[in-house]
């Protein structure tokens, strides 16, 4: 058993149903057991519930939940920084030929030991990856996040038009080799995962509706509702359908474990839909500016019920930090067309629990309840930077918040642990 030392800050609750969410403790204590939380709460406390245990100070730091990225592209780290196109361009100049040169092994290693370090070094302990439209890149990122203990939930991207041929595959390929990589890694890592409905026909469809049903313990992701250009379009391809979202129940393919990525665009009835079917939205508001796709209605989507959780969207996103992310959505919000101030423990927990939530494993990760996994990011200023400053002062704990997220990047994270895994090192 050992206890870290430190202030702690998590959300046990859900911070847009609870005023009192935060859950913060400046002289805090994390008792931790092999890899599993026995204890969170004030020092003194924990102390004298076990004496005997070694202590590891890490006073004058932060210790937050591990951050948890619901929409993040494996096959896209190296195009990050690509500004200026929308949508339907970025993919087709920018995204899709990079995407075709993960047919190659060797490449695709390359990338999933650069994605899984970078996933890492920003904080994030728990991802549902965007995996390739190929078998074996997919298989190899899952492989490397297992290697490195982090925990990743992916599949391989499934379309049969409108990209590139390369990147294009047969029902009967797309079905084989999802069940190969669902026998490999198990259900419960696999993601059945349409790039969007504009890329995918009936035919494809349905192999993701017979992959779900013979396998309920997969999960669910695609795109929804992101630009007008690819709504339009997939209006058109679709036209027995009354909506985006109708595409996708039209398949049975919108339940309690589908995460549904953007839907800036989206109808009341598609709200009131989600909701009612209990699936969740991945909010990724960096790539929503950078794109120029539109800025999420959130408060309709609380208003609403809808869960929503944060995403990167590496790479038409702007980098893999999910407290840049949390920041960003405070920042939208408040400029929305129906705007609400997000505060900083709703920013927590859209980084953190929300997404536990999303993937349904709330029982396991996402705070500091016993029991649960120790899956934390320790957080510390660098010594003489313009964040040690402003924290040098603050003791509120939504303060400690706030400057976190606007000021905390990479050389800010100290230490990532998944379970009894260092995972940064
Ligand atoms: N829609 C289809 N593919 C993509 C993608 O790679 N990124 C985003 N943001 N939207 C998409
Ligand atoms: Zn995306």
């Amino acid at each position: 058993m050992k206890i870290l030392r430190s202030t702690i800050l998590h959300t046990p609750r859900n911070a847009f149903r609870h005023a009192d969410a935060l859950a913060a403790y400046s002289d805090g204590a994390l008792a931790v057991d092999n890899g599993r939380i026995v204890a969170c709460a004030d020092y003194a406390e924990v102390r004298a519930a076990h004496p005997d245990a070694d202590v590891e100070d890490l006073r004058g730091g932060y210790i937050l939940p591990g951050f948890i990225d619901t929409h993040v592209h494996f096959p896209q780290v190296r195009i990050l920084g690509g500004l200026g196109y929308s949508l339907l361009d970025w993919l087709d100049q920018l995204t899709l030929p990079e995407e075709a040169r993960l047919a190659d092994s060797a490449y695709s290693s390359t990338i999933a030991r650069e994605f899984t370090r970078a996933l890492a070094a920003h904080g994030t302990t728990t991802a549902l990856v965007f995996g390739s439209h190929f078998g074996d890149a997919t298989a190899s990122l899952l492989e490397t996040a297992n290697t490195r203990g982090l925990r990743v939930f992916a599949g391989i991207v499934l379309s049969d038009r409108k990209l590139r041929p390369e990147l294009h595959q047969t029902a009967e390929a797309a079905y084989r080799d999802s069940k190969t990589l669902i026998q490999q890694f198990g259900a419960d890592r696999y993601v059945v995962t349409p790039r969007f409905a504009l890329s995918a026909s009936e035919a494809i469809l349905d192999v993701c509706q017979t992959l779900v049903g013979e396998h309920p313990g997969v999960r669910f992701t695609t795109h929804i509702n992101e630009s007008p250009n690819e709504i339009a379009e997939v209006a058109r391809l679709f036209p027995w359908a009354d909506d985006y979202l109708g595409v996708y129940e039209r398949f049975n393919l919108v339940g309690p474990r589908s995460l549904l990525a953007h839907n800036i665009h989206a109808s009341a009835s598609e709200l009131a839909r989600l909701s009612l079917r209990g699936a969740s939205v991945s909010h990724c508001p960096c790539s929503n500016a950078a794109l120029g796709s539109g800025i999420l209605p959130m408060r309709r989507h609380v208003e609403a019920n809808v869960r929503v959780s944060l995403g990167s969207d590496v790479g038409g996103g702007t980098g893999f930090g999910i407290l840049k992310e949390g920041l960003q959505a405070y920042l939208m919000q408040r400029l929305a067309a129906e705007p609400m101030t997000l505060a900083p423990a709703q920013m927590l927990y859209l980084a953190t629990r929300a997404g536990a939530e999303a993937l349904e494993i709330d029982d396991e990760t996402g705070d500091f309840a016993p029991g649960k996994s120790a899956d934390f990011v320790y957080l510390q200023a660098p010594e003489n930077s313009v964040l040690a400053g402003v924290l040098g002062r603050l003791e509120d704990p939504e303060r400690i918040l706030a400057a976190l997220f606007t000021m905390a990047g990479t050389e800010s994270i100290k230490e990532v642990r998944v379970g009894d895994r260092d995972i940064l090192h």
